[in-house]
């Protein structure tokens, strides 16, 4: 049980921790300092015990070009059963690829993760479908299976989850904070953000529908998944309750109780332990109980406005593939160049259109406005550029923004494209000390800033914290596969210079904050690496 706190409270002290897990350019957020690798944590949890659902491992039968999937077309609807879920799973919380240095051996999965490192754990709660036993069952993505932990009663679900089902996200904070320590917090946030996403395009590609369900609370979540299970969790390390989606074929019904769902549950199976011992850090514990959401009646909603269709990609590959090719870059050549018309699609899928994923599982209003560092557009002087997701925003970032700024919109831009230049400058430099003095940063295409509603959103309502850092992760899912459908690469980055980047820009205050870096360009691949198949270890012996 999460202690409770008033809101004035709380949102002290999530500021408190947003203040103090910033990197500022002459010192770190407090971290480990090094690696304690006899304590790394398992990146896989597993129940022991709970019978387990064998999935097939059939994405490749998926045909659909990634390039109707982000336009919202959706010609085909799978039907919702066992195999269309273990597709589901496979394109979106899946392995796509072990990788394999010296004695080293680590897998990649579709939602990529800070450091590699994987805190997000999903789980699936569905009806009795064909060949799928109704419950909660935890999703194993080292061997594609699903762990049954709960059952309901014969008598409780009765019709509750029809044309759909729920999957559910957790964080599990120990396996950041391992290795970043304070700032870990942050960076589940935004693996969930991703993982959101992955959810949304793989739901797509099946011709249905994620949403993310709005007015579920932490406990009642916490409840359903047996994650507050004193006599399973006490020994190993906990998960806290992120985020409920309802994925199908059929929209999200108002009915749907979480009360409802997690009345009369028997749960099976133990989790693992990940590691020997731990090291808490002191303030993580303390910010997820001050973001700790309550049940909330939520409000309708959000509505995008009406905007033309994206333009039509030129690659034909299909979603499946290209979900599963989707890399992290760990360097960029410094010389390819993107095309200013392909920048503008990239930055048109930016904006939420009613049926495109995954922005069409978003419920709220855009708050995350992504200012760009542009280096090598081919047809666009490089400099800062802004991206405004909406009017009110663009207001208030002319105010917000102290300097001699442009504001001038970028006139080769699709008209429906808020895209405003704020300077014309070799902005390299600022980009790369930005990022932690990551060259990457420099070498791309592009580096993004992602400018974020802060202090507004989190008056009344401290738990938005955690939404605005989802929110940047979506957008950076989105520039993954962007990126990966235009030929080159993209790369998130978690480790920048807060405050120096507020400075640059004329910042002050807590209305707005920088809540996560990115940056795409063209990669080159370290052939020392060697690639393996995602699923090979399944067949053998
Ligand atoms: C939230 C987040 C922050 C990240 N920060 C950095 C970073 O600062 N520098 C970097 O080189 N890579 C960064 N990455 C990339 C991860 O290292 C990468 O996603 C991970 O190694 C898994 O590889 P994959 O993306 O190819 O699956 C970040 C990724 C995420 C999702």
């Amino acid at each position: 049980m999460k202690l409770e706190l008033s809101v004035s409270n709380s949102l002290a002290r999530i500021v408190a921790y947003h203040q103090a897990s910033k990197h500022h350019l002459d010192r770190y957020a407090p971290g480990p300092g090094g690696l304690d690798w006899a304590n790394q944590p398992d990146p896989f949890r597993r129940y022991a015990g709970a019978p387990c659902v064998e999935l097939p491992l059939q994405a490749d039968a998926l045909t659909i070009p990634f390039a109707a999937v982000r336009r919202g077309e959706r010609p085909i609807v799978y039907p919702l059963d066992r195999d269309s879920l273990a597709i589901l799973f496979e394109l979106s919380l899946g392995l796509s690829a072990w990788k394999q240095h010296a004695d080293s051996r680590w897998a990649l999965r579709c939602n990529p993760s800070s450091g590699n490192l994987h805190p997000t754990e999903g789980y699936l709660i569905c009806p009795a479908l064909p060949d799928l036993t109704p419950g909660i069952h935890h999703y194993l993505s080292c061997d594609h299976v699903l762990e049954q932990r709960a059952e309901p009663s014969a008598t409780t679900w009765g019709n509750e989850l029809r044309g759909g089902v729920v999957v559910a996200l957790t964080g599990i904070h120990w396996r950041e904070a391992w290795k970043y320590g304070l700032r870990a917090y942050r960076y589940c946030q935004h693996d969930c953000g991703h993982a959101i996403a992955a959810v949304a395009y793989a739901a797509a590609a099946l011709g249905w529908r994620a949403q993310l369900i709005p007015g579920w609370g932490d406990d009642e979540l916490a409840a359903l998944l047996g994650l507050d299970r004193v006599e399973d969790f006490a020994d190993v390390e906990p998960e806290s309750p992120e985020v409920a989606l309802w994925v199908g074929p059929e929209p999200l019904s108002a009915a749907l109780s979480v009360h409802t769902l997690a009345h009369g549950l028997s749960y099976t199976g133990r989790p693992n332990g990940l590691s020997s011992s731990q090291v808490d850090w002191p303030g993580i514990e303390e910010v997820d109980c001050a973001a700790h959401r309550p049940p909330t009646i939520p409000a309708s909603r959000f509505q995008p406005p009406s905007r033309p269709p994206l333009a039509e990609g030129d690659r034909p590959a299909s979603a499946s593939t290209l979900i599963r090719q989707r890399r992290s870059a760990v360097a960029f050549d410094g010389v390819t160049a993107l095309p200013a018309e392909r920048w503008f699609m990239m930055l048109d899928a930016l904006l939420p259109r009613a049926d495109a994923p995954p922005l069409d599982a978003w419920p709220w209003s855009p708050r995350v406005h992504p200012l760009f560092f542009a280096h090598r557009i081919d047809g666009v002087p490089p400099g800062l550029y802004l991206l405004a997701r909406t009017a009110e925003a663009l207001a208030e970032l002319r105010g917000a923004l102290h300097g001699n700024w442009a504001w001038s919109r970028v006139e080769q831009a699709p008209e429906h494209l808020p895209l405003y230049q704020l300077t014309v400058a070799d902005a390299r430099d600022a980009a790369r000390v930005i990022a932690c003095h990551q060259d990457i940063a420099a070498d791309s295409c592009f580096a993004v800033g992602f400018l974020t509603e802060f202090a507004g959103p989190l008056q009344r309502a401290p738990w938005v914290y955690r939404e605005l850092f989802w929110e940047t992760g979506l957008l950076g899912q989105i520039l993954y596969l962007e990126a990966e459908s235009a030929g080159i690469r993209a790369t998130g980055i978690g480790c920048f210079f807060d405050d120096a980047l507020h400075r640059l820009l004329g910042l002050d205050g807590l209305a707005w904050q920088s809540l996560y870096h990115f940056t795409v360009g063209g990669p080159i691949e370290d052939r020392r690496v060697q690639n393996l198949p995602p699923y090979a270890h399944l067949h053998q012996g």
